[in-house]
């Protein structure tokens, strides 16, 4: 096994490949399935924008309405999941830990702040997403009274998986973050 092929290095690349899915918009890390679980206790899934990730804390951060069924769900229950697959890497990264919401606090004035015009009038939709409505409704014109509606996902995850297909043979491993530190080891693909 080459140093390359270290659960170390591994770990590493996958935290590298999450940085890079805020940076770069091509990334497939850029665009990431969020799992929540929904007030009856099923799955819910939907694809959101990586925005942020700090890689110390483990802590990803993600934008949304909180009209939003999402925000609902978290505040409810915070245990949520994130799964990305990068088919030209073929690489499959499962998160999971716990979300705390940010809504009229430094961290969601900030992230308003940095957002830019185009994202921030999606914050402006009236009725709340997910209302049903007799026909699509127009772009809202600007971002009027989106900040009202603006809130900050900071998922800190405490597992990770890591799945990268390969034809000289598949690799599969996980990390859990534990009050005992780091465990990680191989897992059969
Ligand atoms: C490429 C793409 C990016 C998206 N980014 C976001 C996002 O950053 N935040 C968000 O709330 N919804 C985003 N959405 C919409 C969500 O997938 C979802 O449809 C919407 O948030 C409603 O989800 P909910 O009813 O489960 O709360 C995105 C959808 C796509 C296809």
């Amino acid at each position: 096994m080459t140093a390359s092929e270290t659960l170390a290095a591994v770990r590493a690349e996958a935290f590298r490949l999450l940085a890079r899915g805020v940076a770069d918009r091509r990334s497939a890390f850029h665009t990431p399935t969020l799992a929540t679980i929904g007030p009856d206790g099923a799955p819910q899934l939907r694809t959101l924008v990586l925005r942020g990730f700090d890689a110390a804390s483990r802590t990803l951060r993600l934008h949304t309405d909180r009209r939003s069924a999402k925000w609902a769900a978290l505040a409810a229950e915070p245990r949520a999941a994130l799964q990305v697959y990068d088919a030209g890497a073929q690489i499959q990264l499962r998160l999971s830990g716990r979300a705390r919401l940010h809504a009229e606090d430094d961290t969601a004035d900030a992230a308003w702040a940095a957002s830019r015009a185009g994202s921030r009038s999606c914050y402006a939709v009236e009725p709340g997403p997910g209302m049903p409505v007799p026909a699509p409704p127009p772009a809202p014109p600007g971002d009027t009274g989106g900040r009202a509606h603006f809130g900050v996902i900071h998922l800190a995850f405490d597992r990770m998986e890591w799945l990268h297909l390969r034809r000289s043979g598949h690799r599969r491993a996980v990390f859990a973050w534990g009050p005992e530190g780091l465990h990680e080891t191989w897992l059969v693909p």
